[in-house]
């Protein structure tokens, strides 16, 4: 595509980040590529929320972005009398606790780590809320003995193969999944099977491979995080790059060496440590005089123009992720229910901010619960 890789070098810092914020919007990349269709294929509907006030005191030791993604969860999640409640991946059960107070029902909460069931009972009590925090593995066979044949499933943020299990157990055990999916590229598997029929033989009709690392791009979305990280990550970034230079011209190898990510705030102080650390994970003997500045600088420089090249991929990030919702509500729709996609609450709350909102139908009404019902069209 001549011209578009020196449009891209050219932007100024304003320009990248506006476009890296969105997309869509006024983009000069509309020259080269379809950014109006793909800026049509994200455009979901906001889901239809009922009005929930929760009092303000319901959200102690609850940060504050999680107490109004709970609360417009709830406002989106409708709760019938005869329907078991089960909070999946409940973490303390904050979703449990807020949807047991506000309904005046009984929640069962499944959650793993034996702590954060703990400290959830501790809550519940003395919070009044109707709340069983239960210790269970739900990739585990035996998550199914919380499920009847009518259960309303729900899930808040609920990652890669943790709410697949969900949606699989859903199908065939539950009368109600509302979902807010994350971290799709959390799971075991490296290549991507669709969970639909439907986007199954799509994808072979026309030849879609995804792997593991490619469904993260559905996930890079940093709206949220603070200024501070951030900057950071961006220094962390032209450090490494930085580093990339130093090392193919140490080795004299013009090639990629991998280096080992290191956990949040235990990035070295200066770009010098940082060398000496990279070096001493790679065995590799630094120059006794090390123009590090030099590398500094050249790191700082290829990061300038790595995140403009990447103005391209940001175009296609919420369109797969958007790409991976459908798909599972394809999988719900397959198994005969009525299904939901939109957004639940501003991406600037969260950028996972898609919900799916199903509902078994009536049997006979579909062409089979637990069998496939093709959408008019979709033959
Ligand atoms: C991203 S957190 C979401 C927690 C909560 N829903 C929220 O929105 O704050 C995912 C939760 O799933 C739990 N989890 C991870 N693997 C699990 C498993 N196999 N079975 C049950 N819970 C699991 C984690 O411990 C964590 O609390």
């Amino acid at each position: 595509m001549p011209g578009l890789a020196a449009m891209l070098r050219a932007l100024d810092e304003t320009a990248l980040t506006r476009l890296q914020d969105a997309p869509f919007e006024h983009s000069p990349l509309a020259a080269w590529l379809p950014v109006e269709e793909l800026a049509a294929l994200v455009d979901l509907p906001a889901i239809s929320a009922d009005s929930v006030e929760p009092p303000s005191a319901w959200s102690a030791h609850i940060g504050g972005r999680k107490w109004q993604q709970i609360v417009a969860f709830a406002a989106r999640m409708p709760v019938a009398a005869d329907r078991p409640l089960i909070e999946w991946c409940a973490g303390k059960g904050h979703l449990a606790r807020t949807l047991s107070r506000l309904h005046g029902c009984h929640v069962t909460a499944l959650e793993w780590q034996a702590s954060l069931c703990a400290a959830g009972r501790c809550l519940a009590e003395r919070q009044g809320a109707d709340v069983a925090l239960v210790g269970q593995d739900v990739m585990a066979g035996d998550a199914t003995r919380w499920l009847g044949g009518n259960g309303h499933l729900a899930a808040l943020h609920a990652c890669g193969d943790l709410h697949v299990r969900l949606i699989e157990l859903a199908a065939d055990h539950a009368g109600a999944v509302t979902l807010a999916p994350c971290c799709y590229h959390r799971t075991a598997a490296e290549r991507y099977r669709p969970l639909s029929r439907y986007a199954r033989r799509l994808t072979a009709e026309r030849g879609l491979a995804l792997a593991r690392d490619d469904l993260t791009l559905a996930v890079q979305e940093t709206v949220t995080a603070p200024r501070g990280d951030r900057r950071r990550r961006a220094r962390a970034n032209a450090w490494r790059l930085g580093f990339d230079a130093l090392q193919r011209e140490v080795r004299g190898i013009d090639a990629y060496l991998p280096v080992p990510s290191l956990a949040h705030g235990r990035l070295p102080e200066t770009f010098a440590g940082f060398c000496r650390w990279a070096a001493e994970q790679k065995g590799l003997a630094l120059p006794a005089r090390l123009d590090a500045a030099r590398f500094e600088r050249e790191g700082q420089r290829r990061l300038a123009e790595v995140e403009r090249l990447e103005l391209v991929r940001h175009l296609f990030r919420r369109p797969l992720e958007v790409w991976l919702a459908l798909d599972r509500r394809m999988r719900l729709e397959e198994a005969g229910f009525a299904v939901e996609l939109g957004t639940f609450c501003a991406r600037e709350l969260t950028p996972r901010n898609l919900l799916l909102r199903a509902e078994a139908e009536p049997r006979g009404k579909s062409v089979g619960r637990r069998g496939f019902a093709p959408r008019p069209g979709q033959r």
